[in-house]
């Protein structure tokens, strides 16, 4: 047996599923997909093939020619699922598995039609990163394994089916049922594929890009992001042409838990991100930079995660420095060091998930999940660029695209190619502090902007009683945000309604700029704060937002009591990722 991820109990010396057949009817009324998965191999052998499974009922193993093989689904072992353990008769090229899925199933979540925007159908989606594929199907669920796909998908006429992969024409329905097929030429790893079922309709932003959206909030989605295609030029001329052929994203319900997720060819996206003013567009930037980081050259198990999120903000602020210009990223880079450096206290005792390669054998992802490869990650990889300059930066990371486009890598293959490539570099700035050391190390690159020294000179006079709203009125999102995060808290009444008057601010459509508020709010006992606090948490399923806000509610005594009703009243509408993690902050469940 060798397991090469702590994540998956594949083994891919039994040989590597290369490509998978999904034949899906998509049962709102059972919450299940219903079909079969057909797992097409590398080559015909014989033996023992394993496969990770969570939650799935399954009917019958077949060959590739329809005759039954011996299998056994072993009991679940927590978030790590089930082992399903298929005997192949020599010479067995693919493995068809008839299987249902739960109404539980960790990567799907099924809305009723009235946490939709339409509010008269009901929605359906994935969110399979990290180790959730296993639930909608039979896998070997390892980034470290890549496949092709195609899948044909079965939903109730009227409703659209969409996929990380290239959709044809629906077909003629059939007693109320209407089959849509997909085709995914390109090798993705398990994380990557994506399936979204709704009242959807789209709108073309350019000849690559699409927008999908309910028909209700289409029009918005399209202004807002109107700029997709120039962000997609912008990215080409810095990492090459974009590989996956169209640049298309899905707008989803509130109750998406992430900002976004980068499956490829369409690109999913929380609504929270409409402001009206296209200031939060950066999150598409993100997802569209993990084209080349994350989705070419892929993190080999969790452990890596920082290979796809370093490297993806510290793109995502290259785009942005293109579009926006380097002011912008000055202040962009300081909130992603206030974030880190909460999430470096939040881990002062647990600070091994503080490295850049972590051990997560044994560890549920999901729950250490935090911004530290993220912005830990920016920085080290900042820190490169600046250390060897843009230059030879940019040639290393075209080179890196190269020699690892489609594969996915260990942290220790970077190190490696790194030493390879720009020899001396790594010990030079101490990269072993960075990958397996805690913290953040003293070389950590710092940004300033003028536009950061406004925001600081600004909180500067608030110590005194000042506030220019005039100067303050002309900021852009951004320095709002710095503004809010280092407020020092808690404020009397009067200071918050003095700023509330002068920014409305608990009347922001700005998603990010009303979090910041009611933090600050929430903190001081300002009770708009709260009654604002009590109507967001019922309109967005966003984990960035709703983890600090019930933190806070949680931490005075006056509050705790609304978080628990809130939580109870909102369960519906919240991502079971979420639930599980909110779950244990309010109720005290570890
Ligand atoms: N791939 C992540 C989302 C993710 C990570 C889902 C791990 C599940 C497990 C995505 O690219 C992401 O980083 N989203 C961020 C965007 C932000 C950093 C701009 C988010 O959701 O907040
Ligand atoms: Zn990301």
């Amino acid at each position: 047996m060798t397991q090469t991820d702590p994540h998956s109990v594949a083994d891919l010396t039994q040989g590597r599923v290369t490509h998978i057949h999904l034949v899906w009817k998509v049962d709102f009324d059972a919450r299940a997909l219903v079909g079969a998965a057909t797992l097409h191999l590398d080559q015909p052998a014989a033996g023992l093939l394993s496969l990770d499974t969570r939650e799935l009922t399954v009917a019958q193993v077949l060959d590739q020619d329809g005759q039954a093989l011996p299998w056994t689904l072993h009991p679940p072992e927590g978030f790590m699922g089930a082992r399903l353990d298929v005997v192949r008769r020599p010479d067995t090229s693919a493995v068809e598995v008839r299987y249902r899925t739960a109404p539980t199933a960790s990567a799907l979540q099924w809305l009723a039609p009235a946490n939709t925007a339409g509010k008269a159908h009901p929605f359906l989606f994935s969110q399979c990163q990290p180790i959730h594929a296993r639930s909608m199907m039979p896998c070997q669920d390892t980034a470290r394994a890549r496949f092709t796909y195609s899948a044909e998908v079965t939903v109730p006429e009227g409703l659209v089916p969409v996929m990380s992969a290239a959709p044809g024409e629906p077909g003629t329905p059939v007693d109320g049922w209407v089959t849509t097929a997909f085709s995914m030429p390109q090798a993705i790893p398990s994380y990557l594929l994506a399936l979204g079922v709704g009242h959807l309709v789209s709108a073309d932003l350019g000849p690559r890009s699409r927008v999908y959206a309910e028909p209700e909030s289409l029009q918005a989605a399209a202004w807002e992001f109107a700029d997709a295609d120039v962000m997609l030029r912008a990215a080409e001329g810095l990492f090459g042409p974009y590989p996956w052929e169209r640049f298309d994203f899905l707008m989803m319900p509130p109750a998406f838990p992430y900002g976004g997720m980068e499956n490829p060819r369409l690109t999913f996206l929380t609504p929270t991100l409409i402001a009206g003013d296209r200031s939060l567009v950066t999150v598409l930037a993100h997802e569209l930079a993990h084209s080349w980081t994350g989705n070419l050259v892929t993190n080999a198990t969790m452990n890596d995660f920082w290979l796809n999120e370093g490297f993806t903000v510290w793109a995502e602020r290259r785009i942005l420095e293109v579009l926006e210009g380097p002011e912008a990223v000055g202040v962009a880079a300081n909130i992603g060091r206030h974030d880190l450096e909460e999430e470096l206290a939040r881990f002062a005792d647990q600070p091994a998930y503080t490295h850049l390669e972590t051990d997560l054998s044994g560890v549920d992802p999901d729950e250490v999940y935090s911004s530290v490869p993220y912005e830990k990650g920016f920085l080290f990889v900042q820190l490169l660029e600046e250390t060897v300059g843009r230059t030879r930066w940019d040639a290393f990371i075209k080179a890196y695209m190269g020699r690892f486009g489609f594969t996915s890598i260990t942290t220790a293959e970077f190190e490696a190619f790194l030493e390879e490539q720009l020899p001396g570099v790594r010990d030079a700035i101490g990269a072993d502090a960075w990958i397996h050391g805690p913290g953040l190390p003293e070389n950590a690159p710092r940004f300033g902007a003028r536009r950061l020294e406004a925001v600081l000179s600004a909180l500067a006079a608030w110590e005194r009683g000042e506030l220019d709203t005039e100067a303050m009125g002309r900021w852009t999102t951004r320095q709002r945000i710095v503004f809010l995060q280092k407020l020092p808290r808690p404020l009397t009444h009067e200071q918050c309604a003095r700023l509330d008057q002068a920014f409305s601010l608990t009347a922001s459509a700005n998603a990010e700029i009303l979090s910041q508020w009611l933090l600050v709010g929430l903190a001081s006992g300002y009770a708009p704060a709260l009654e604002r606090t009590s109507t967001f948490l019922g309109e967005v399923g966003r984990m960035k937002f709703l983890k600090p806000l019930y933190a806070a509610l949680m931490a005075r005594v006056e509050t705790q009591p609304a978080a628990a009703s809130l939580l109870a009243d909102y369960r519906e509408l919240y991502h079971p990722i979420a639930l599980a993690g909110l779950e244990s902050m309010v109720e005290g469940r570890a």
